[in-house]
């Protein structure tokens, strides 16, 4: 299992938090050390780089994106990188802001003390509106996106994220979405096929986690399908 002690020697995560959810972190690292550097993004650095996780639910990945874009090792927190998690759902939100204030609870002094994770309660659709989201941010995630769930409008609702978050982008800034299946794949490529974007990679992940349920379909993955796009 990985170390998840920080610099002072302190446990990160809590003690509720399954042997599944390590693998799945450490997955998580893999996969973006995969993906990013194949894309021709560059990676941002030379600034507080700033990660926008879109339908971010408890935030499980929050500190491995912390780690990895604020130029870390895999386990360690940075001071580089800040995380801003939004989701609409208000219990989803209400864990991800217990499990990362616990996490930062270690980081008390300079220049560790700079607040690195926010979570908003809303609708991602309209993060134009909301003055607690930067204009511009380096990167986007949007983790198994669910084109196919209707939580608000249906596919619709993920057109419309999708489209609030390519206004917070410039060419610089990295988008990442990965697809739980090769069905939920295919929706989000037609639906990019019409946007004025650049698909930097599209393909199967080597670090994926198979989910082996009687109830779900074949060939569904955590992070199954990995999509990397910028804007042209
Ligand atoms: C499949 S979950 C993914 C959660 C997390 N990214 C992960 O990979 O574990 C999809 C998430 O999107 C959120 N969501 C769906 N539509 C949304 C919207 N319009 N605005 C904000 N969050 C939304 C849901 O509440 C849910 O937490």
């Amino acid at each position: 299992m990985p170390d998840y002690k920080n610099k002072h020697g302190e446990n990160w995560v809590t003690s509720d938090e399954s042997a599944l959810s390590d693998l799945r972190k450490e997955n998580f690292w893999k996969t973006l050390e995969h993906f990013v550097p194949i894309s021709s993004v560059p990676f941002p650095k030379g600034h507080k780089v700033v990660i926008l996780d879109v339908g971010c639910g408890e935030c499980e990945e929050g500190a491995v994106l912390n780690a990895y874009f604020g130029s870390h090792r895999f386990g360690q927190a940075s001071h580089k990188a800040k995380v801003i998690g939004i989701d609409s759902d208000a219990e989803s939100i209400k864990t991800a802001v217990r499990r990362h204030r616990l996490l930062g609870s270690g980081l008390k002094k300079p220049p560790f003390a700079v607040p690195t994770y926010q979570f908003i309660l809303g609708n991602a659709a309209e993060m134009g509106d909301s003055p607690l989201i930067p204009g511009r941010v380096d990167v986007v995630l949007m983790r198994h996106q669910f084109v196919k769930q209707d939580y608000f409008s249906g596919d619709r609702n993920w057109a419309l994220v999708l489209g609030e978050c390519l206004k917070k982008m410039d060419k610089a800034s990295i988008l990442i979405i990965t697809s739980f299946s090769d069905d939920e794949n295919k929706l989000l490529m037609k639906l990019l096929s019409t946007l004025e974007v650049s698909v930097e990679v599209n393909a199967l992940n080597p670090h994926r986690i198979s989910l082996r349920y009687d109830y779900i379909e074949k060939d569904v993955a955590i992070d199954r399908f990995v999509t990397v796009v910028r804007i042209k």
